[in-house]
Formats: structure tokens, C-alpha cells, sequence
């Protein structure tokens, strides 16, 4: 044995005795939970679809349920109620975010509104988003920029499925344009340029670091569980990460560069994302007098991060399930057809008129929540909860999936059935408990007055402009879903666009 294996088999042997000793004195005031193995604790009991096993567990344990991933203590809940005593009575003991090993690449988690600690800084961000960039003002000043990302969403749509090779029209991967389309759109908001747009090399290379980025933070990190192995980096996941964050923060960094080149030449008139963040002057006190080009960097690349992938997983899935129930599908068309009309495209302004397209949009999300632990939380203070004793630094895990088929709030809860939300005034903008796919809260998303009109104007498009056919039989349709940085179909949806009219 090498020494280093020594040393590390020694710490495990060391630590694992330390964590049995305390778990044993502690096990009365926690909640219940399954028996986990030595040292691993209940690591490798979840499989690869762990919303769906510990909503297993519900049945045996109750809805509030304790866990040990290695040395990580952890409580699930898994019901409405559960989530509306946490939100309503403990939101701000449970205020801060656990933050994975791989965010404390570059420090990102300290420059971070969604991992952020909570307070200054936090509240100073976080009012950036949500009063100076995502009022209802601010966003109906760029309906334009939606409608012309969302077009060349379907330009793109159209040549990819006409080019056929001779054998008529062909199916497209329908998660990769929204994507794509979001991304672009996202990139519109925050810095008014287009980084699709093949001639630019360092929009290229943003986009290709951005997909490493999702990609590293999707994978389990052992380093998490097991903090002593963190210098060790087994899985390299950390070193990865580095490397793209690097270059997507090089490349962050000089696009704030020519912006405020372009500033002090005096000409600009549209505000964009990247305005209001260089613009920002703060009292000095208890908020920077400016942001740091560092925290300038990590913002930038945060949106994009929050905003494309979470969308682009909810279209394949609502279009999945239109698809798989015709009534529904039918019934959405009808009423585009009716409000829109065949001659002109959708529109944001469109969207309050159209009912039935907002109940697909959050049917959708009840069943297929694209974040479905929500962000993990962390414990602030020792907190009692439940009746139970949670010690400081627990990490919180809110299963949203669970709780939007949670049976005793939704009747006939595996089916999708959007007209259970007509006439309801249950939303998921943060005050009803049982539909949370943006969370609640003091740390809920920042986004949603833009992710709801996103998601009903790229819906609302794809429905409005093509009529869809499936690739497979809808009777054979893969269902699963697999967790990554979101959770995605497993399979990816590929279907057959036919337009109706020019595009
Ligand atoms: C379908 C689209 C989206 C979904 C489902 C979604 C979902 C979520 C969820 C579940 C959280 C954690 C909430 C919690 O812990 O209680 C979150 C946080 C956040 N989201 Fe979104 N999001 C979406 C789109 C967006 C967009 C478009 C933006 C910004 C432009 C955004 C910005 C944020 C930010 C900044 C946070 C962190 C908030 C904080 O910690 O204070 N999200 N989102």
C-alpha cells in the first residue's frame, strides 16, 4: 500500500467511526428513514431516477424522511403539507443553499445569486433580477427580441425537417432547437448579441464551455459525500469544470470589455441586462460601491445556466405529452386557432387569452418539475421541524415531483390532465404549495415572470405553426426521465413538423 492509500484508508476508517458514533446519539430526534449501509450511508440506495425511489419511500417512513450520503445529512420532504409547513414556518432557517464541490471552482458559489449565502449580497442580486430586469416593464420593453428568437427557433425548425434527402420531410430533435432558441434568447437579454451566429468565434466557444458547464454539474460528485476526498477530485469533475468555467468567464470578461468600450463612446440607447449590472452603484456599506468584473462574469453565465436548459427540458416534455393525448392536443390547437387565428403568428400579448395553454404549461411542470429536488437548501441554525430536531447544516431536499402527484392534494395525479387547472386559481408562482416547479419561498426562482412567458410563446409557436406527428407509436412512448443538471426524458423526443403556411 502507497502511503497516500494509507493516509486515505486511514481518515475513511477515522471519520466513518467519528459519523457512526454521532448518527447513533442523535437517531431519536431525527426524522425516520431507511437503514443505511456503513460509512456510505444510503448512497447507493436511490438508482438513477432518485425522485421517483424516495417518493417509494413515502408509504413506509411518512412524508418527511432523513438520509446519509456518506457524511452529508440530509431531510426529504415529500408531501404539500410537509413543503407548506417548511415554507410558511421555517423558510428562513432554511435559507442559505448547500453548495456541491464543483461550484467552489474559480469561487463561483461566492459571486452566485442562486447559490449565494443569504444575505447582503444575496438580497442586493437578487433585487437586480427581479426589480431591474424582470419587472413586467422591463420584459414587455423586449417582446421583440422574443418574437425574432423564437422565428428563427422555427426557420431553423422548417429547414432542418424539409431537408429530407429526397424522402420528404424528416423528424427534428425537438429539445435541441428549444435550446438553441432559449439560449439565443437568453443571450439577446443579457447582452444583446446573438451567440449563434456562426461567424463569431467567441460566441462559438461560450456556447461550447456553457454545455461543459451543464454537463459537470449534472454528474453525482462523490467529493459531496465524503468532504476528505475533496483534494483528491476521484472523478476529475472539478478540474473539468475549472477548465470550461475558465474559458466561458474569458470569454464573459471580454464581452463586459467591449461593452464598456461601447459606454464610453456615448452611443448606446437600448438597455440590456449587462447595462443595468454596469450601471449598478451600491451605498459601499453593506453592498459594493460596483460589482466586481468577477461577479460581473458569474452573473452573465448564471442566466444562461438557469434559463435554457430548465426550458428547453419542459417544451420536449409538454409537447411529449400533447402528443401522447390527442383530446389535449386538439383542444390547444382549437384555441390558438380561435385567438390567434391562421394568418398571423403568436404573440406574447396573446398569452392572457389563452387559458388552455397556460393549464398544458403547468400541467406540464406539475408532472415533470425540470429541477425536481428544487436548488438544495441548507439548515442555517438547529431548527425543529416536524417535531423532529434538524441540526445546523442539513441539507434540505424538496421533492417537487413528489409533491405534484402527491395524492392526497391532486385527484387522478399520474394522469395529465390540463383542464383540472381552468377556473383553478392554483399557480406556480409561489403561494400554493402543491405545485412548486419554481419553488417558494425566499429562494424561489428569480425568473419565473419570464420563464412563464417563454415557455407559453415557444409552445404556443411550435403548436401554432406545425402540426406534429410522432416518430414512434404513441402506445410505445418512453416515459422515464433521467436526472441531470434537469431532468430530461430519457429518450429524446423526435418528431415530424408539417407547416401550415409559410414560415
Ligand atoms: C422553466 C424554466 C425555469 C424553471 C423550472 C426554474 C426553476 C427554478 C428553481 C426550482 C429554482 C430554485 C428555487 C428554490 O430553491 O426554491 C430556481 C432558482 C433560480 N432561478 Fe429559475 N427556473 C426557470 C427559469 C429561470 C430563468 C429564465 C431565470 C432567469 C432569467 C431563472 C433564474 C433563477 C435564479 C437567479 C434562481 C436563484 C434564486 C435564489 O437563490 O434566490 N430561472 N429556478
Amino acid at each position: 500500500m502507497s502511503p497516500v492509500s494509507f493516509i486515505v484508508f486511514v481518515i475513511i476508517i477515522l471519520s466513518s467511526t467519528l459519523l457512526l458514533r454521532r448518527r447513533k446519539s442523535r437517531r431519536g430526534q431525527l426524522p425516520p428513514g431507511p437503514p443505511g449501509w456503513p460509512i456510505v450511508g444510503n448512497m447507493f440506495q436511490l438508482g438513477s431516477m432518485p425522485h421517483r425511489t424516495l417518493n417509494d419511500l413515502r408509504d413506509k417512513y411518512g412524508e418527511v424522511i432523513w438520509l446519509n450520503f456518506g457524511a452529508k445529512d440530509t431531510m426529504v420532504l415529500l408531501s404539500a403539507k410537509a413543503a407548506t409547513d417548511f415554507f410558511k414556518n421555517h423558510d428562513l432557517s432554511f435559507a442559505d443553499r448547500n453548495i456541491i464541490e464543483i461550484m467552489r471552482a474559480h469561487d463561483y458559489y461566492r459571486s452566485s445569486l442562486a447559490l449565494a449565502p443569504y444575505g447582503s449580497f444575496w438580497r442586493l442580486l437578487r433585487r437586480l433580477v427581479t426589480i431591474d430586469m424582470l419587472v413586467n416593464k422591463r420584459i414587455n420593453e423586449t417582446v421583440s427580441i422574443r418574437r425574432k428568437c423564437v422565428n428563427d427557433m422555427l426557420i431553423w425548425i422548417e429547414k432542418e425537417a424539409s431537408q429530407g434527402n429526397g424522402e420528404g420531410r424528416r423528424s427534428i430533435h425537438v429539445a435541441r432547437f428549444v435550446f438553441l432558441s432559449s439560449f439565443n434568447l437568453l443571450g439577446n437579454l443579457m447582452l444583446s448579441r446573438d451567440l449563434l451566429d456562426p461567424n463569431s468565434k467567441d460566441a462559438a466557444e461560450f456556447f461550447a464551455s456553457m454545455i461543459g458547464l451543464m454537463e459537470w454539474g449534472g454528474h453525482p460528485n462523490i467529493s459531496d459525500f465524503f468532504p476528505f476526498l475533496r483534494w483528491l477530485d476521484p472523478q476529475g469533475l472539478k478540474r473539468k469544470m475549472k477548465r470550461d468555467l475558465g474559458k466561458a468567464m474569458k470569454i464573459a470578461s471580454k464581452f463586459v470589455k467591449e461593452r464598456v468600450e461601447e459606454m464610453k463612446e456615448g452611443d448606446r440607447v437600448r438597455k440590456d441586462f449587462l447595462d443595468v449590472l454596469l450601471e449598478f452603484e451600491g451605498n459601499g456599506k453593506d453592498e459594493p460601491a460596483k460589482l466586481s468584473d468577477e461577479q460581473l462574469n458569474i452573473f452573465i453565465l448564471e442566466i444562461f445556466l438557469a434559463g435554457s436548459e430548465t426550458t428547453s427540458s419542459s417544451i420536449e416534455w409538454a409537447l411529449t405529452e400533447l402528443l401522447c393525448k390527442p383530446e389535449s392536443l386538439n383542444r390547444v390547437k382549437a384555441e390558438l386557432a380561435e385567438v390567434v387565428g391562421p394568418n398571423r403568428k403568436l404573440e406574447e400579448s396573446d398569452i392572457e387569452n389563452l387559458p388552455y395553454l397556460q393549464a398544458v404549461i403547468k400541467e406540464n411542470l406539475r408532472l415533470h418539475p425540470p429541477i425536481p429536488f428544487l436548488i438544495p437548501r441548507r439548515a442555517m441554525e438547529d431548527t425543529n421541524f416536524n417535531g423532529y430536531h434538524i441540526p445546523k447544516n442539513t441539507q434540505v431536499l424538496i421533492n417537487a415531483w413528489a409533491i405534484g402527484r402527491d395524492p392526497d392534494v391532486w385527484s387522478e395525479p399520474l394522469s395529465f390532465k390540463p383542464e383540472r387547472f381552468l377556473g383553478s386559481k392554483v399557480d406556480y408562482k409561489g403561494q400554493n404549495y402543491e405545485l412548486i416547479p419554481f419553488g417558494a419561498g425566499r429562494r424561489m426562482c428569480a425568473g419565473v415572470p419570464l420563464a412563464h412567458r417563454m415557455l407559453n410563446l415557444l409552445l404556443g409557436s411550435l403548436l401554432h405553426e406545425f402540426d406534429w406527428e410522432l416518430d414512434c407509436c404513441k402506445e410505445t412512448m418512453d416515459m422515464t426521465d433521467r436526472l441531470g443538471i434537469t431532468m430530461r426524458k430519457s429518450e429524446p423526443l423526435y418528431a415530424l413538423p408539417k407547416s401550415k403556411r409559410c414560415i
